[in-house]
């Protein structure tokens, strides 16, 4: 005989619909699941956000990772983000025109992997909720958005063992920023 399921099972139901794709970090009402803390759900998001998900998921969470709080940072990976990002402009630039100037080629490079636009993308991306520091570190100073920022990237491209990867992720990172800037100023 059929009847109606009991709500219990409905609102699990729901629960199971809702959560997978879209992680919430905030989310108060219900139980998570008990493999999952606030912090992995954030880095469940973020990879969703970056349209990159990890094979080896401790990578992000040691990009995610500021040296204040654990010797296992993202310091060594944010080395490697920083020169993926540099690479990327300065090919966009080479790419954009053969005949640039060496000057506007290093001005390019050293302006899409500057602390302030590495921060914005860094900040809209989220990072200042998501980035474990000290307590009496400040999570959203542009240095500690920006290093995580760049430990992102360079973990991306160690997961993948390919930068072409991590430029992936740097444009999108910062097309997105650009974009939203855009719609503010509207
Ligand atoms: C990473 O890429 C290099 C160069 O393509 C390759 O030689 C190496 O085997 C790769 N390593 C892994 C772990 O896939």
């Amino acid at each position: 005989m059929a009847t109606a399921p009991p709500p219990i099972l409905f609102c699990l139901l729901l629960f199971l619909v809702a959560s997978p794709s879209h992680p919430r970090v905030t989310a108060a009402a219900g139980p998570a699941p008990l493999s999952s803390s606030p912090f992995d759900a954030a880095l469940a998001k973020l990879q969703a956000q970056i349209g990159y998900a990890f094979r080896a998921p401790y990578l992000l969470r040691r990009a995610m990772t500021h040296a204040s709080y654990s010797i296992e940072n993202g310091r060594p990976l944010a080395v490697l983000g920083l020169a993926a990002s540099q690479s990327a402009a300065a090919l966009a630039a080479l790419a954009a025109d053969n005949d640039v100037a060496a000057e506007a080629v290093s001005r390019r490079a050293r302006e899409a992997a500057s602390e302030a636009t590495c921060a914005a993308a860094g900040t809209h991306a989220g990072i200042p909720a998501i980035v474990r520091v000290a307590h009496k570190t400040d999570a959203s100073s542009d240095t500690v958005v920006c290093g995580a920022l760049r430990a992102l990237i360079g973990a991306v491209a160690v997961d993948a063992n390919s930068t072409d990867a991590a430029v992936e992720v740097f444009w999108k990172l910062h097309v997105l920023t650009a974009a939203a800037a855009a719609i503010a100023a509207m």
